[in-house]
């Protein structure tokens, strides 16, 4: 079995952890980004630019940026899904941007009132104008494993869809599992597929964890030979335009399992941990994590 020596962990927990909590003051989410920074992340997902009318949870993210302590080596990045955005996060000073499509026609209208076709042509002047900011554009593709609103996915046109924002210029594309509803070997399927017009080193995961698959679907992508991987720290997450979605796979779980495999990553727990009961404190709940809830009553 071939796993790979290093994973780079992609953090979403300020961004899809917090776009679907109704209330997170400003000063909470500063203190999440600086601890997610502090415990070796090197990829934050700050924040997103995109309208307070869908997502008025992510409305504060220029303050965010410019109340966070910056860390060297570390990327604070924001989702912008067209040119007001990405010029609302280059003033902000995003380190680097993402796009985000999808590969199901009924989320892409949710998500962001259009069609996949009609998305990608938002992008094009999003991606000219960020690489003339030199600026990187990471590409999502949602529902790469089932959709809310019209169920099963084919293979091929995630593939499709990723090829177009590779095509365009994306260095990465994550491909998320929106819903949460995917098992390990149709993740396998899935990555052939895609595999066959990308190679694995341009791709990233990124698992819901709603029906608990998200740690055996992540095993399946380190297989096929996937090394970067999104997760949220508490186990945070979910889209408000998918119905059902429950949070993002926990970083402590995924830095848990990539320890006990022996595969490097940068994090310290104890640290990851602490940033982790810090935000579920102030969101009044508990961690959505067996990793921290066990390091918790190990204290
Ligand atoms: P629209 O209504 O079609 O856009 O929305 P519009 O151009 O007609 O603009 C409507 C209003 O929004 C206007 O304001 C614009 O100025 C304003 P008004 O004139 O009415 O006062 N507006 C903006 N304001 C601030 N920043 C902007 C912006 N753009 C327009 N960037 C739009 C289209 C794309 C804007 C909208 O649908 C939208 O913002 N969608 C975002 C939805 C979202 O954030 N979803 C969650 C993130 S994706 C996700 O979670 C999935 C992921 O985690 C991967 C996975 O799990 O699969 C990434
Ligand atoms: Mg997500």
């Amino acid at each position: 079995m071939s796993l790979p020596q290093f994973v780079k962990i992609v953090e979403v927990g300020a961004r899809d952890g917090l776009q679907n909590e109704k209330q997170v003051s400003l000063s909470d989410k500063v203190a999440l980004v600086n601890a997610l920074s502090n415990s070796g992340l090197t990829y934050v997902e700050t924040g997103s630019f995109v309208s307070p009318k869908w997502v008025p949870q992510m409305g504060d993210s220029a303050q965010l940026f410019s109340q966070i302590e910056r860390k060297d080596g570390v990327t604070y990045a924001a989702l912008t899904p067209n040119l007001k955005g990405l010029e609302a996060a280059i003033a902000a000073g995003a380190d680097e941007v993402a796009v985000f499509a999808a590969a199901s026609e009924a989320f892409s209208q949710k998500n962001i009132n259009c069609s996949i076709s009609e998305s990608i042509e938002r992008f094009k002047p999003v991606m000219e104008l960020a690489l003339a900011n030199n600026l990187k554009v990471r590409g999502y593709v949602s529902c790469v494993l089932g959709c809310p609103y019209d169920g099963d996915i084919a293979p091929e046109k995630v593939a499709q869809v990723a090829k177009s924002l590779v095509d365009m210029g994306c260095y990465e594309i994550s491909l998320g599992d929106t819903v949460g509803v995917g098992t390990p070997m149709v993740v396998k399927t899935m990555l052939e597929e895609v595999g066959k017009l990308i190679p694995m080193n341009n791709l990233a995961v990124h698992f819901h964890d709603t029906y608990g698959q998200a740690l055996a679907n992540i095993f399946s992508a380190l297989q096929m030979g996937v090394s970067v991987v999104d997760s949220a720290v508490a186990g945070l997450g979910g889209c408000p335009y998918a119905k059902g979605a429950s949070g993002n796979v926990a970083t402590e779980e995924l830095v848990y399992m990539l320890n006990g495999l022996g595969i490097t990553h940068g994090v310290d727990i104890n640290k990851l941990a602490q940033a982790g009961w810090a935000i579920s404190d102030a969101l009044g709940k508990q961690p959505n994590s067996k990793v921290s809830m066990a390091l918790k009553a190990s204290v």
